[in-house]
């Protein structure tokens, strides 16, 4: 077990573990999780200390220009996670499983993992749902799986929408998390749940769960980076922006813009003779 006191301070020279993130439950500490599509936002977000980056399938509608997560590839999200390894120094770096890359059998989970930990240098995977098999069959591969229940999104269509899970069934949701746990699961993801439901969900499990739209009483607490910027025109509810980075980029790039019309970029200074 780690002898870390803080998770931020403690894994300061190496990468986090999720033995870190195990430790940081039993001390009570919660921390920050945040997704990363490219090496820039990695590099800064490890600076800033969030022990956790996702490569997530929200790629799809953040950075890949789709509608959503479903149509997002293994083939597209490797590049995007190996530049997330590269770009950061000690974020624990997991890796999304994409839509139909992993329910068909545990097997095919194992093929396309290994393909992120080989090709990516991916240190975990996410996926979404009960697949309580499959979590057994990669941890017992060496491979380190995060869980994701509750709206999980590649599941859009048959749950008719963006909504709030688990207002009538909580009881199965929990019942899977503690499923996914014994399966070997390092954390789960929580999303879109009711508060009290969330609740009694960390409290039963022992590895952390990470909460989007679940309350405040998860023991980590993940946002789309982009949301938490600033940087995404609508928004979701579950979401908190920290800066309006859209308004700074429209501005700079308005700016630049005017500059080069009106004769003022480039001046002296960025002039070579
Ligand atoms: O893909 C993603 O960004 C996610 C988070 C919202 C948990 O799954």
């Amino acid at each position: 077990m780690s002898t870390s006191t803080t998770l931020y301070g403690g894994a300061a020279h190496r990468r986090v573990t999720i033995l870190d993130l195990r430790a940081a439950k039993e001390r009570g500490e919660k921390w920050a999780m945040l997704t990363s599509y490219e090496q820039m936002t990695a590099a800064i977000f490890d600076e800033a200390g969030i022990p956790v980056l996702l490569v997530g399938d929200s790629a799809g509608n953040n950075f890949l220009g789709e509608e959503n997560t479903i149509p997002v590839t293994v083939d597209e999200l490797i590049p995007l996670t190996r530049a997330v390894v590269r770009g950061s120094k000690r974020a624990l770096v997991v890796a999304d499983l994409p839509f139909g890359s992993y329910e068909s059998s545990p097997e095919q989970a194992l093929a396309t993992s290994t393909r992120f930990f080989k090709e990516a240098g991916a240190m975990a995977v996410k996926l979404e749902g009960a697949h309580v098999a499959t979590v057994e069959k990669l941890t017992a591969a060496g491979i380190p799986v995060m869980g994701h229940l509750g709206l999980t999104p590649q599941s859009l269509h048959q749950l008719g929408g963006y909504r709030v899970q688990g207002r009538t069934d909580g009881d199965a949701i929990l019942e899977a998390a503690v499923a996914l746990e014994k399966a070997g699961a390092f954390a789960i993801v929580l999303e879109l749940v009711p508060a009290d439901l969330a609740s009694r969900i960390s409290k039963a499990l022992t590895v952390p769960t990470i909460g989007i739209g679940a309350g405040s009483d998860c023991d980590a607490q993940v946002l789309v980076w982009t949301d938490m910027a600033g940087l995404t025109a609508n928004p979701p509810k579950l979401a908190k922006a920290y800066r309006n980075l859209r308004r700074e980029l429209l501005d700079a790039a308005q700016e630049f813009a005017v500059e080069v019309r009106n004769g003022k970029f480039p001046t002296e200074r960025e002039t070579f003779h």
